[in-house]
């Protein structure tokens, strides 16, 4: 018998539980903007391996300060001594995050356990045990962080008692409009959710997992009048969208938001587990032992994280980030004049999602399947990219930020052959039944 492909092998040992899988890749390494799958091919990563990879693979930055924190470990922990990299790397983040008075940092692994950890401190620390969020938001998996998500792939868990799902409104799709949200909430604070109640809001600048959505202009910030009104603290998640992904450093910034809290994740380990909550001391500080993870802040992984904050800036990853990503969206847009099926093209930066139709008309989403099918036939074509959104009809374009001019032609030229091939029906349902995900 031949031996086991290293998908089978997979499948065999990793559970469903983990999984979110789009394509059959299965990955041997990686270099630059490219992922190398078993067997030796090279695929065009336009997915940023949905965020972390910021930096593409490999970065000579990350390896060269990965390399050498771990060859002189300054301890594997911060819980019981500060190491050098760590309280470097919350100086960096308190001086790059804009806010005043007293603030601290806290460290984590993941966005999940970073938004758990706001969570929690905010209601200890204010006494308050509500929370405000938003139907399509993605904040994690853990219990706190998926409690105050309201995304259509977490229906199989209860959210938290006490947390209100608003409508974000969607100017594509304008069910609501922001005006109506605004005035639901009004409504909601006159009768069943006492706003001095409210520990805080979680707000995705622009929701990502809920289908690369960009909120109609002002909306946030009005919602921030309303929430600071009562003492409602605001906390906006970045994870996905932060640290020059959005053609600024922080996405918040596009809505002249003014956070209490911010959550990073994802990019700023750039490949490692990091994530961070920066917060007024007032809270942060509330009280020792409250949020402890044995490894968090460990000198490698904050090794990692400046290395990535320092090339933001050496290689000016924030133009960039702005620059590239308009080229992508334009010649995604472009493609709009081929293909029926891309009824919007949205986003900001190198946050791109290309929004599948139906009909342009009645704006219907398309059947998962399709959105599956053309994911498969850009990785048979040799690109990587995955799909998210409420009614998974979004295809999310998340490269790394060292994505060139000639790999967004060459990506491009693999989207519309890929769109192309799906017409003509060259995939089939049984080709893509076991990467339906989400
Ligand atoms: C906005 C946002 N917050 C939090 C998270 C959770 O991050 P992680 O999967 O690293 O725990 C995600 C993950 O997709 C996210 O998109």
């Amino acid at each position: 018998m031949s031996n086991p492909s290293l998908r089978q092998r997979d499948a065999a040992c990793i559970a469903e539980i983990g999984r979110l899988r789009f394509s059959p890749l299965s990955l041997v390494g990686g270099r630059g903007n490219r992922l190398i799958e078993e067997g030796g091919r090279e695929v065009l990563d336009l997915s940023g391996s949905a965020g972390p990879a910021m930096l593409g693979y490999s970065h000579p930055a990350i390896v060269e300060a990965v390399e050498q924190s771990v060859r002189s470990m300054a301890g594997a922990s911060l819980l019981l001594y500060p190491n050098e990299p760590a309280v470097s790397l919350a100086e960096r983040l308190l001086a790059l995050t804009p806010g005043t008075g007293e603030r601290r940092v806290w460290f984590g692994h993941s966005g999940s356990d970073a938004n758990d950890c706001a969570l929690r401190v905010l209601a200890a620390a204010t006494g308050r045990s509500r929370f405000i969020s938003f139907i399509g938001s993605y904040h994690g998996n853990l219990s706190g962080s998926m409690g105050i998500s309201g995304h259509t792939a977490m229906t199989h868990t209860l959210p938290r008692p006490g947390v209100l799902l608003l409508p974000y409104p969607d100017p594509y799709r304008p069910r609501f409009s922001a005006e109506e949200v605004l005035s639901l909430l009004d409504y909601q604070f006159e009768t069943t959710c006492p706003p001095d109640q409210v520990a805080a809001v979680f707000i995705e600048p622009l929701m990502s997992d809920g289908g690369l959505i960009v909120p109609p202009p002002g909306f946030l910030k009005a919602l921030e009048a309303r929430c600071r009104r009562h003492g409602i603290r605001i906390v906006v998640d970045e994870v996905k969208v932060g640290l020059a992904r959005s053609g600024l450093l922080h996405c918040f910034q596009h809505e002249g938001l003014t956070p209490d809290l911010v959550v990073f994740g994802k990019a700023l380990g750039s490949g490692l587990p990091l994530s961070a909550v920066v917060g007024p001391s007032e809270i942060m500080d509330h009280a020792p032992a409250f949020a402890l993870l044995t490894t968090a802040g460990n000198p490698v992984a904050a090794a990692a994280g400046n290395a990535a904050l320092r090339t933001i800036e050496t290689e000016g990853l924030v133009e960039r980030s702005a620059r590239i990503g308009k080229l992508f969206a334009d010649g995604l847009r472009a493609l709009g004049d081929r293909h029926e099926i891309i009824g919007d093209v949205r986003g900001r930066g190198l946050a791109i999602g290309v929004d599948l139709v139906e009909d342009r008309t009645t704006r219907a989403p398309v059947p998962a399947t399709t959105t599956a099918k053309i994911i498969y036939r850009g990785y048979e074509l040799g690109a990587a990219f995955t799909y998210v959104g409420l009614k998974a009809n979004v295809l999310e374009f998340m490269p790394p930020l060292t994505l060139t001019e000639d790999e967004v032609a060459e990506g491009i030229a693999i989207v519309d052959r890929a769109m192309a091939d799906v017409a003509a029906g060259k995939v089939s349902d049984a080709d893509v039944a076991s990467f339906m995900m989400w």
